[in-house]
Parts: C-alpha cells; structure tokens; sequence
C-alpha cells in the first residue's frame, strides 16, 4: 500500500518497534517508518482497547500517538525517526509518568 520513492538517496537508521529493528530513512517520521514495515496500528483506544493507526499524517488527528523513549503519546507523524529510537505502541490510556 505504502512505497517509498525510489530517486532519492537517504540514509537509513534503525528503531526498535516493540523489540523488533526496523530500518527506516532518516528523513522518515514514526509513523511513516511505522508504515514502511507493514505496522498499520500504533495505538490501542482508551476504552475499547482497538487498534488505530495514522490517518492524517499531518498532526491533526492524534490517532499516531505511541510511546517514544518512554514518553507516551507522542505523535508518530510529526515525530522524526532517530538511531536507536524506542517505539512501543500505546496500549490504552497513556500512564502517568511515562
Ligand atoms: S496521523 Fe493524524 S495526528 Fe498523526
């Protein structure tokens, strides 16, 4: 569904989503690197605990939030990826203190 285009030279990086590396360009955001490796949900909801997953990509929407190096409900759109980034999806309600 996703393909990045394919005339432009980047670097790669490497996250770790969920405990699982993923190489993503280093001009990708969260949830575009998310995307790129076939992760479609990055959140669960509050109450029904269903996933969701980017929509907007534009920072509009919140439905990207995850928890970056342990800080929940981070943006995934408008978050861009870095060497060695945590990213775990967000299950439910974010914690306090995280
Ligand atoms: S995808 Fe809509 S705010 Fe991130």
């Amino acid at each position: 569904m996703f393909r990045r285009f394919t005339d432009r030279e980047q670097s790669n990086v490497t996250i770790l989503v969920d405990g699982r590396p993923i190489v993503a360009k280093a001009t990708d955001s969260v949830a575009a690197a998310m995307f790129a490796a076939g992760i479609a949900a990055c959140r669960t909801t509050a109450v029904e605990d269903r996933p969701r997953g980017p929509y907007c990509m534009m920072g509009v929407c919140f439905d990207c939030l995850a928890v970056v190096d342990g800080i929940g409900s981070r943006q995934g759109c408008m978050t861009r990826v870095r060497d060695g980034m945590v990213v775990e999806t967000q299950k439910g309600r974010r914690e306090i203190g995280r």
